[in-house]
């Protein structure tokens, strides 16, 4: 059977995708953010998952916003870079696991979590930058990676709370396919960040790392938040903040943290990272 074996939160933003295109990522400006995924990238060496379910928005790529679907799945074999705007990078098509991404989605579907189904995708730097921190670029990854798309841009969106009970669901989802695989779920974007109006570029640290806390301990604390409150405290973009507790819930009710760090700013965000793995219940 399938195996959920941790969990990883990232940033995603796309000055992270232009740091590793150019090979900056030892300067200053950057080095205390990427040293901060050190620890990540010797546990996926160490674990290898074969599949790593990706819970990121799309930014108004293959949802624009007269079309904007709560949750989505993709259901493919390949997805496509086609970045928006933000500069494309010339990065290979990404590894998808069709027969995979269909079970997920009837065992969602059947949580009563009706997912929309996507036979093709094309991703952005939600999905794009997570990928290439964990794993740096290859023309052929070594992992199969499958997005779930979770709409934070497009109003109303779901609630933190719901996105928990995704996660949980998505557990049963995992841990029911028959394949003996193991599976690692990457929540990101985040932390507190607002790019546009009056309100540009607040960044409240304290707020993050209580969230990072919360989801490390106490993820009820997080998700029993509304929207509203959320986006007070940490923008309207750190909304997306919520795609983590998708990622938390299907880690089960108590996990170890091996790796927590925080870095802001970073561009316009505070940046978390965690390495979470369910703990023996
Ligand atoms: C930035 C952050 C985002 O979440 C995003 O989608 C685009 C840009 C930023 O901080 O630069
Ligand atoms: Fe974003």
């Amino acid at each position: 059977m399938a195996k959920i074996i941790g969990g990883v939160t990232t940033s995603h933003i796309p000055a992270v995708g232009n740091a590793i295109s150019d090979g900056v990522t030892q300067e200053h400006y950057w080095k205390r953010f990427f040293d901060g995924y050190q620890p990540v990238h010797a546990w996926l060496d160490e674990k290898k998952p074969d599949v790593i379910i990706v819970v990121y928005n799309d930014h108004g790529l293959n949802f624009f916003l007269d079309k904007a679907p709560t949750f989505a799945i993709g259901c493919a074999d390949q997805y496509e870079n086609a970045d928006e705007g933000w500069g494309l990078k010339p990065t290979a098509p990404f590894t998808g696991d069709a027969q995979f991404s269909w079970h997920l989605a009837e065992s969602l579907i059947e949580q009563e979590f009706d997912m929309c189904t996507c036979q093709e995708m094309l991703v952005d730097h939600g999905f794009v930058n997570p990928v290439r921190v964990l794993y740096g670029d290859h023309e052929h990854w070594p992992v199969k990676t499958i997005p779930l798309a979770v709409n934070t841009v497009q109003h109303p969106l779901p609630s933190a709370k719901r996105c928990f009970k995704l996660g949980q669901a998505l557990k049963q989802a995992i841990e029911s396919y028959p394949e003996d695989i193991n599976v690692a779920v990457v929540g990101t974007g985040g932390m507190s960040h607002q790019l546009q109006g009056e309100r540009a570029g607040i960044i409240d640290v304290d707020y993050d790392l209580a969230c990072m806390d919360s989801v490390i301990n106490d993820p009820a604390w997080f998700y029993n938040q509304s929207n509203a409150e959320i986006i007070e405290k940490a923008g309207t973009e750190g909304i997306e903040t919520i795609m983590w507790l998708v990622m938390r819930g299907a880690l089960g009710d108590k996990v170890n943290c091996l790796h927590k760090h925080y870095h802001a700013p970073i561009s316009n965000t505070g940046a978390g990272v965690l390495l979470l793995e369910a703990a023996d219940e």
